[in-house]
């Protein structure tokens, strides 16, 4: 059998794939990568990795180099795409050390650091929220499955359908705005269409707070038991904040559940300068924020944060005589009891990596950067005679057009010969019907000569149709 745990081996291999790496970011550094995606059309990629393997065994490093290269940069400042942070290089070496240590345990003791770092983390948090002193949480591994888990919580609390099922209609309400996992959440919790009320949005694509009261008392009327209300901040496609003072309040009137999806714009709860947009989130039951998206982690890692933290245990608590000994005790060490994985990532040690070694103040100078020159780019996007902006923006996230015939089909054109391009890495959406071009700004390396040289190419691509 070969000694897979060579220790020199690994000492060699380590050194070789950190140079690999540091050469990477020092050719984004010095400008020498010039791609930012090397985009291939799928098949073709399928076609080349299944060569390769049929290849067999050609050495560990040319791997590593060819994925490197295949790769969407996320730290060229010219990636402007979804909102997935280019990582702290910090928090990808912990993904190193917690990868070889592998301690992600569902319970204490195979979790030994992990799970009180999750509630180090989860109460570090809380502070920043403004929750008191009763409020914990954990990480868990996305937004998608962090909503759906405080979403659960959400449900017990009104009903008992972990332990009985139930034929009762129960629904939430949300902005028709909101990421599409609320509404995946929703249906996985059995939901349905119909008991999922999405409330419209104004002029700045925030959910419209002054409808809250009819569309509740018509759900109502219709034998709904409504027993959630969603608020964005902030949403995907505008990074629009809605007025969580007012759907807070509108959720104490009724006895609803508040929960926030913060996976993107949560983290302004480390900005002084931005930290208004979250008003009313102190009448929050819960809130899920992203490290992985602007926080600087490498995905996947998500904070769940409850007010009153006992509410995590009010669903998943079950069975397992090898894991526990009492299925209903809440022991905040068994983080197994509050999430959906069992054996997960150690999330924790790569968020308190980037805290020992760079302090906190790195997540709101990355934000205050970020949405500033945001603000930056619409100013520019206004001043000019032959682009359109799409809204004002409040976070990183800017859309805009160029004003032109035929303007949904030629921006969308203009998208995909950017994307064939490679040298800019940007996405589209889809505003009251019309295509706009969108960015979110998530790399603090991004500078506005970027944006300003964006726009150039795009009138080229436009010229050249
Ligand atoms: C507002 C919002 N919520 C949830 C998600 C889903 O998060 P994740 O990709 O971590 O599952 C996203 C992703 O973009 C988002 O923008």
């Amino acid at each position: 059998m070969q000694n897979i745990y060579d220790s020199e081996e690994f000492r060699a291999q380590g050194h070789q794939i950190i140079d690999a790496l540091a050469d990477y970011l020092k050719s984004i550094e010095d400008g020498t990568l010039t791609e930012v995606i090397p985009y291939v059309e799928p098949e073709d990629s399928y076609d080349f990795w299944k060569n390769d393997l049929a290849e067999g065994q050609t050495g560990l490093m040319d791997f590593v180099n060819e994925t490197i290269k295949r790769s969407n940069h996320l730290h060229h400042p010219k990636y402007m795409g979804h909102q997935v942070s280019a990582p702290s290089p910090v928090a990808a070496l912990m993904g190193v050390v917690t990868g070889l240590l592998n301690n992600g345990g569902a319970v204490y003791e195979m979790g030994l650091v992990n799970n009180p770092l999750e509630r180090v983390l989860s109460k570090y948090l809380a502070e920043k929220l403004g929750f008191g002193d009763e409020s914990d949480g954990f990480l868990t591994s996305g937004g998608t499955l962090a909503n759906l888990t405080a979403l659960l919580a959400a449900r017990a609390k009104y009903s008992s359908v972990w332990s009985e099922g139930t034929t009762e209609k129960l629904a939430i309400m949300v902005s028709e705005e909101a990421h599409y996992c609320v509404d995946r959440a929703a249906r996985i919790m059995g939901l349905g269409e119909s008991g999922i009320i999405k409330i419209p949005v104004n002029d700045r694509f925030k959910l419209k707070t002054e409808l809250l009261e009819e569309y509740y008392q018509d759900a109502t009327a219709k034998g709904f038991r409504v027993f959630a209300i969603i608020g964005s901040a902030c949403s995907t496609s505008t990074g629009s904040y809605d007025n969580l003072q007012e759907i807070g309040e509108f959720a104490q009137k009724n006895n609803l559940w508040f929960h926030i999806d913060g996976a993107h714009g949560g983290a302004v709860a480390f900005s002084s300068k931005y930290k208004s947009l979250l008003k009313g989130v102190a009448l929050a039951d819960s809130i899920i924020i992203d490290w992985h998206k602007m926080l600087l982690a490498p995905a996947l890692i998500t904070a769940v944060v409850f007010k009153k933290g006992s509410d995590a245990y009010a669903t998943f608590h079950q069975k397992a005589q090898y894991l526990w000994d009492n299925a209903l005790s809440k022991d905040w060490f068994n983080s197994g009891k509050r999430t959906f994985e069992c054996t997960k990532l150690m999330m924790s040690v790569k968020v308190y990596g980037m805290i020992k070694a760079h302090g906190d103040l790195i997540f709101e100078e990355h934000v205050d950067y970020l949405y500033d020159l945001a603000k930056t780019f619409a100013n520019l996007i206004k001043s000019l005679n032959d682009f359109e902006l799409g809204h004002e923006p409040e976070a990183n996230i800017v859309c805009f057009r160029m004003k032109t015939e035929n303007s949904n089909e030629i921006n969308a054109t203009i998208r995909r010969k950017l994307l064939e391009k490679g040298e800019f890495y940007i996405v589209s959406t889809t505003l009251n019907g019309d295509t706009y071009l969108r960015v979110s700004l998530m790399n603090q390396n991004t500078k506005v000569s970027d944006l300003e040289s964006l726009l150039e190419n795009i009138r080229e691509i436009k010229s050249e149709l």
